[in-house]
């Protein structure tokens, strides 16, 4: 388990003091993944050199399996450090050096006799479906090949966290699938924590347990991937599943914006409001996508037929979470007579 506590980061700079991190505070428990998601400034990069220390944090901690590394100096931090492992964006790979090479280093630097350094970086071939190229070049790979060779080398030292800052930008859709496959089974069979930091939503939506938005410094938002998504005040759900309904048929009475609360709802559930309440129904937008734990889902509809509040307490027994959708007209004339 990680956990960062009151994390400030500034830089002294020729114009003046730049707070960059203003008091993170964020727990990824073993055997999960949390996205970090923001915009370019936000803070990602340096969030990600601060936890794994190759930045010094202004004040605050960062915990791993309950150490103190922020409050570690020499032998002691290096130790420890080990304990995180970081994927970067271009995967930092030494050109002159072989696939196996690459990987063995951070064993090498250990000390780690020679024999066991083979057999790890066997096995780290292996787990990450390379071991045909162990004496290839970098340059002989494609992105996600390098990006998978970064990984192992990551987890040479069996570290306790994996840290991934945009380790899928720039990647084709395959590429970008296989690795999440590899991080979706690190977390499972290894039991790692990891921190996804990246601008990519569909990356988030694939793998993501929860999601931390970070803007300017602060974390606005965090939760459970399925919490955000039905959530309907979460900027970060709605850039998640976003949805883009088409406008309600003149015959229909209603719109309603329907969210996947859990992972068990019938997937006949609109046959089931029709044909067993004799609600009409007409599907006006949305998404619902195959989930690790279930289908996720956000969609619109229109009904009528059935009075709103029934059929939203029908909904919330079958799992999902309706609210009624706000007639922009209707909510446009209420701001004026409040105002007026
Ligand atoms: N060494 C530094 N000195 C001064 N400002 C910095 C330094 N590193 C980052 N910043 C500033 O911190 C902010 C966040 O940068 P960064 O962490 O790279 O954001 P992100 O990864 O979310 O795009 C930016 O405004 C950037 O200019
Ligand atoms: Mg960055």
């Amino acid at each position: 388990m990680i956990e960062i506590r009151d994390l400030h980061k500034h830089y002294d700079t020729a114009a003046g003091r730049v707070d960059v991190l203003k008091g993170i505070n964020l727990v990824v428990p073993a055997g999960e993944i949390t996205a970090v998601v923001g915009p370019s400034g936000a803070g990602k990069s340096t969030l990600s050199h601060c936890i794994s220390l190759l930045e010094k944090p202004s004040s605050g901690q960062v915990l791993v399996d309950g150490v103190d590394l922020s409050s570690l100096r020499g032998k002691g931090l290096r130790a420890h450090r080990r304990s995180i492992g970081t994927i970067f964006q271009n995967s930092a790979l030494l050109r002159r050096m072989t696939v196996a090479e690459n990987i063995a280093l951070p064993l090498r630097n250990l000390g780690v006799v020679h024999s066991q350094m083979v057999d790890r970086v066997a096995e780290l071939l292996e787990r990450v479906g390379l071991s045909e190229k162990a004496n290839h070049y970098p340059g002989q790979l494609s992105g996600g090949q390098r990006q998978r060779v970064g990984i192992a080398r990551a987890l040479a030292l069996r570290p306790r966290l994996l840290l991934s800052d945009e380790s899928t930008s720039g990647l084709d859709p395959e590429s970008t699938a296989q690795i999440l496959g590899l991080l979706d089974a690190l977390r499972s069979d290894l039991g790692l924590a990891i921190i996804l930091i990246t601008h990519e939503m569909d990356v988030v939506r694939d793998v993501a347990d929860s999601v931390a938005q970070l803007d300017r410094g602060r974390i606005t938002e965090h939760g459970a991937l399925r919490e955000l998504v039905s959530d309907r005040h979460s900027q970060a759900g709605g850039k998640l599943l976003p949805l883009k309904p088409s406008g309600l048929p003149a015959n229909f009475d209603y719109v309603l914006t329907v969210a996947y609360r859990n992972s068990t709802v019938d997937p006949e559930w609109i046959s089931r409001l029709s044909v067993d309440h004799g609600a009409r129904v007409a599907l006006l937008g949305g998404s619902v996508e195959a989930h690790r734990d279930g289908p996720l889902g956000r969609v619109s509809l229109g009904l009528s037929g059935l009075e709103p509040s029934h059929a939203i307490a029908l909904l919330d027994g079958w799992g999902l979470a309706a609210t009624l959708a706000v007639d922009p007209v209707i909510e446009a004339v209420e701001r004026i007579e409040v105002s007026a």
